[in-house]
């Protein structure tokens, strides 16, 4: 026969399975009507690792300001991370399709975005630069009107020219990779590149100031970036954000930024 004493005891472990198996079901019930990877313990990331110093390919491994990035808002948030490189229209199609549930790639939020697309807190300030050969005599954005101009495809660069020039100028060249267009402008069949401001500097440091210079024109107005997430996603994206926040504060964010912008010429 049980002792009364184990007969509470089983009696105390059924009631607390039955309440836990209420409580489980009761918030089972409450993530069905929300986005289907709020319960993500793991960022996976995809990023377009073309866009030194933000995301590069070095030796098969992606590095840059992003993955450090990344990679200290999932330690700061105890979650595993997984970063993974896509061409640019591949990566919105990574999230569109739950391949992926965060990208990173220096992608500059603006109001196009934002209604497909939820973005963390911005986490740093760009602006479109125009690279040119040194001996060009481009001083402004203007100046580029007649022009051959390579940019990234369906980037804010390919935006500031169609702006500027309309969106069908045919000076305007689509290139899938920065790299790409860097290489056109070396051989002289582009007149100009128009790219994110620390991507220029990061070319003129490595190529070097003598065959190229940065016109920085005035009229061209600062973007910000953010890590963007699948619209809805708001449990991963306030993970993310608190992350940001935790290494602002103890000062992860600005030895990162020292790592990769410390010697940029601006
Ligand atoms: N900031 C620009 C944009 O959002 C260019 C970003 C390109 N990033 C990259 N990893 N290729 O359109």
């Amino acid at each position: 026969m049980m002792s009364t004493n184990v007969k509470k005891w089983a009696m105390a472990g059924i009631l607390s399975l039955s309440v836990f198996s209420l409580v489980a079901c009761g918030s089972n019930q409450g993530s069905e009507n929300k986005p289907a990877k709020t319960q993500d313990q793991a960022l996976t990331v995809v990023t377009n690792a073309e866009f030194p110093p933000f995301e590069s390919q070095e030796g098969g491994k992606i590095v840059g300001f992003d993955v450090d990035l990344i990679n200290a808002v999932a330690k700061a948030e105890n979650l595993q991370v997984k970063v993974q490189h896509t061409p640019w229209d591949a990566m919105f199609d990574a999230i569109d399709h739950d391949k992926a549930n965060v990208a990173i790639a220096a992608i500059t939020v603006n109001d196009e975005r934002k209604q497909k697309y939820d973005f963390s807190d911005s986490y740093f300030e760009a602006k479109q630069f125009i690279l040119v050969p040194k001996d060009s005599t481009v001083a402004k954005l203007d100046d580029l009107k007649g022009k051959k101009i390579g940019v990234q495809t369906a980037t804010t660069g390919e935006k500031v020219l169609q702006d500027r020039f309309g969106k069908t100028y045919e000076g305007i060249k689509g290139f899938d990779d920065i790299p790409a267009a860097i290489d056109d402008l070396t051989t002289k069949r582009l007149d100009a590149v128009v790219v994110d401001k620390a991507v220029v500097l990061e070319y003129v440091k490595k190529i070097g100031s003598q065959k190229f210079k940065i016109v920085d024109d005035s009229s061209i107005q600062p973007e910000y970036y953010g890590i963007l997430v699948k619209k809805g996603n708001s449990e991963l994206l306030s993970k993310i954000n608190d992350g940001l926040k935790k290494i602002k504060q103890d000062g992860t964010y600005d030895q990162i930024s020292k790592k990769y912008f410390a010697d940029q010429a601006k």
